[in-house]
């Protein structure tokens, strides 16, 4: 009879931390959560029970906490591009105190990995009180967000033991990718072919994510640039922006460095005050819609004498042909759903400073896995 120690020691596999695990398992799991929401064989959409006819809604409202809410705030661009909707996101802690008008009509996204988290929980309630239906992109099925819910979106990340949020987040992009494209069917805002154009896109995400991986010695060594800094700067344009503020909170709940992330083009407004040669920026620039806009965001930071990292499309080093002192080439990733992918390097680089930092991993200090009380 194993101990509990050993059975748990015995599912981090060959991996030092669950974190580790649970980051490599992301190709695996991420492909489980899409075949939930697309027929593989038919490469279309299966059919998403919505509790609210799309057709008639004014805007949707999502709220979540932490790397929930990140995910929730790349959702945003994606529905309201693909299903031209109008999307408020919120943090939960706010959300349930600020007395929102809440549309009786209308429909709200939770995002929860636990379905536990309070503040998510009791902002679930405050609208459902008003009215308001529900959808849950929860990760454990027999929760208390995911049994209050008008209807599952589930992730099917398995059990995330890690602290630091890593498939769960990946798997909740997934969903949320397949429901922001479902939502453009059931608005007629995607047709039959982009409806299949996109799902081969978001499909390809799995391998994608598994090429990410074979970079972690590269990431590892980018890791080195940052261990021990006293603040860093992550910036990204378009759904690179949410995946900036992520990528800050996996280093500051990882490493407990000071980290921030921030709009690339609002850098000119203020912070951009900040960039000295002591403070590394982490750079995410996929060659997306805004990736020339990202490319000469860095050439600002550059001429200012910033340390950049960049994690970025092939050639987007030698294009933006300034100093930069580490490059992550990344594989190539359609114009849409690089998040999902991205994801992998900026969670690895966080993973890694900690290790170096000599860190616990997967029970940074002070934090919960899930915070069931306010
Ligand atoms: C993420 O790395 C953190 N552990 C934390 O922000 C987490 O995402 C947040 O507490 C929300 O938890 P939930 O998804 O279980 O609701």
């Amino acid at each position: 009879q194993r101990s509990p120690v050993g059975s748990l020691l015995a599912e981090k596999g060959n991996y030092r931390h669950f974190m580790a695990k649970e980051i490599h398992e992301q190709p695996e799991v991420v492909g489980h959560t899409l075949a939930h929401y697309i027929d593989m064989a038919s490469m279309r959409l299966k059919p998403f029970d919505w509790p609210v006819d799309p057709a008639t809604l004014r805007r949707l409202t999502i709220i979540a906490c932490g790397t929930a809410y990140m995910a929730g705030l790349v959702g945003k661009y994606w529905i309201e591009r693909f299903a031209r909707l109008p999307v408020e996101v919120d943090v939960a802690s706010e959300y349930r105190y600020r007395e929102a008008p809440v549309d009786p009509d209308g429909l709200t996204l939770v995002i929860s990995q636990s379905g536990e988290t309070a503040d998510t929980l009791a902002s679930l309630k405050y609208v459902k009180e008003r009215g308001s239906k529900t959808v849950g992109v929860v990760n454990v099925p027999d929760s208390s967000i995911a049994r209050l819910t008008d209807a599952a979106a589930p992730t099917l990340a398995g059990p995330e033991i890690g602290v630091a949020s890593t498939k769960a987040f990946t798997c909740q992009l997934a969903a949320l990718a397949a429901l922001a494209i479902a939502l453009g069917r059931a608005r007629g805002t995607v047709g039959d072919e982009e409806e299949g154009a996109l799902l081969a896109e978001l499909v390809a995400t799995p391998g994608l994510i598994a090429e990410a991986l074979k970079l972690e010695r590269a990431t590892e060594k980018l890791a080195q640039g940052i261990a021990h800094a006293r603040d860093v700067l992550y910036l990204g344009r378009g759904t690179g922006y949410p995946l900036a503020l992520e990528g800050a909170l996996k280093l500051k709940e990882l490493t407990y460095i000071h980290a921030e992330g921030y709009a690339a083009g609002e850098l000119k407004h203020g912070p951009i005050a900040l960039i000295d040669p002591d403070m590394p920026v982490v750079v995410l620039a996929p060659r997306d819609a805004v990736f020339e806009k990202t490319v000469s965001n860095m050439q600002e930071v550059a001429a200012r004498g910033g340390r950049i990292i960049l994690i970025g499309a092939r050639h987007a080093a030698e294009e933006a042909a300034v100093e930069i002192e580490r490059f992550l080439a990344m594989p190539d990733v359609g114009a849409n759903f690089a998040p999902i992918v991205y994801a992998v390097p900026v969670q690895l680089l966080a993973y890694h400073t900690a290790v170096l930092m000599g860190k616990d991993a997967d029970q940074p200090r002070n934090l919960a896995k899930s915070v069931t009380v306010e």
